[in-house]
């Protein structure tokens, strides 16, 4: 199978992980770049040359420079976007705006992420419904609407199901939130980086992401996605002084909220991976997000097609607009078959009886070829 865009194979030498590893774990944390090591380097300068005052002059705009580039990706506006120290923290902001009162109920997948789920679970006064699946791959979306009613405040899902690589049709589950008024958030963690992503063509309230995985930026951070005419509805009572309009006016007796996403910030950012998240994206920009889709795509598709005829048994979507880059290879010893991969120098990942392997641009057709040789022998 050929795989379109070789000319990205040329990044290749700006991961140092590739050149001694088959990585395929991008789904868990993408591969640190040269380019985030170099910004690193340019963050412990400043702070070591410059102190405090590095803050204001130029942290705060390598924030800015982040944010520009999420909205740039997510093709949305600068006025959306806003850093959250995780997704956890992120969506714990936005749960605490809404009111529960009239209406408790939360609707979630049986697929998704558990740190979704728990900012509801943990409140006994919401009731948390999760939307089951039949095929422990998918949820069907005509489903959603069973169980989503008057009652319903949230409705939260993933955009990528991070332990199959299904892709949801979104459309059916806002149409259902739609219905009754109930707010839509998004959990794109496993798809920041791997497909296209518009939040406001998916008819998102709220989305949310980080740069820790296909985005390329490491962990401390994640992005925030809320439509423009919905931040004000919305007033936070988990939050934080950068939440706050006029942040350093210090005003401790009264809270006015920001005007925009920022509204949902909570506490100082985590600079170093402000300074790696920036490489990250850099490299998008340059390798073009388009190409990195299709790449990842044909890449996929090599590497369930190699599996399938070597027999191995998969878990995902059985056709290709709902596949991702994430593979699930069944294995009895599933765990012991990522020990054995890694001393040859495969490093994948497991969950629940399946190896899971995620190519991302910067892998190969003999990557994918080795890492189905190397399964036959684990
Ligand atoms: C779909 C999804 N959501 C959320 C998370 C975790 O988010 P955080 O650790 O930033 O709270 C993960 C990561 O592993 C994930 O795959």
């Amino acid at each position: 199978m050929s795989i379109p865009h070789a000319e990205l194979e040329a990044f290749r030498r700006e991961f140092p992980i590739l050149q001694t590893r088959t990585y395929l774990n991008s789904c868990s944390l993408g591969a640190l770049s040269l380019r985030s090591m170099g910004y690193l380097g340019e963050y412990q300068a400043l702070w070591n040359t410059m102190g405090a005052s590095a803050w204001y002059e130029l942290w705060m705009g390598r924030i800015g420079n982040v944010l520009d580039k999420v909205a740039w990706l997510w093709h949305a506006q600068r006025n959306e976007v806003a850093l959250s120290p995780s997704v956890s923290a992120a969506v714990a902001a936005v749960a605490s705006a809404v009111d529960y009162s009239k209406r408790n109920k939360v609707v979630v997948a049986d697929l998704d992420f558990p740190t979704l789920v728990y900012q509801w679970l943990a409140r006994p006064d919401i009731e948390v419904v999760r939307v089951p699946s039949d095929d422990g791959v998918s949820v069907d979306p005509a489903r959603w609407a069973e169980y989503v009613d008057e009652r319903t405040a949230v409705v939260a899902t993933s955009h990528v199901f991070y332990g199959t690589g299904y892709v949801q049709d979104l459309a059916p589950i806002r149409d259902a939130a739609r219905r009754v008024g109930a707010l839509f958030l998004v959990d794109g963690y496993q798809a920041a980086g791997q497909i296209d992503v518009n939040p406001r063509e998916i008819g998102a309230d709220v989305y949310v992401a980080g740069p820790l995985k296909w985005l390329l930026g490491g962990p401390g951070l994640a992005f925030l996605w809320v439509r423009d005419d919905v931040i004000s509805t919305l007033r936070p009572t988990v939050t934080s002084w950068f939440g706050a309009a006029n942040q350093f006016a210090f005003r401790a007796d009264e809270l006015e909220y920001r005007d925009d996403a920022g509204r949902f910030s909570l506490g100082t950012p985590a600079v170093p991976t402000v300074y790696t998240a920036l490489g990250g994206l850099e490299m998008f920009e340059q390798a073009g997000p388009q190409k990195v889709y299709e790449r990842v795509k044909a890449l996929t598709e090599d590497l369930v097609g190699r599996l399938r005829a070597g027999g191995f048994e998969l878990k995902g979507a059985p056709d290709e607009a709902h596949r991702s880059g994430i593979i699930l290879v069944r294995h009895a010893d599933a765990p012991g078959a990522v020990q054995r991969l890694a001393l040859r120098g495969i490093i994948t990942d497991h969950r629940a009886g399946y190896v899971r392997v995620s190519p991302h641009y910067y892998n190969t057709v003999a990557e994918n070829e080795s890492f189905v040789a190397a399964m036959s022998k684990v």
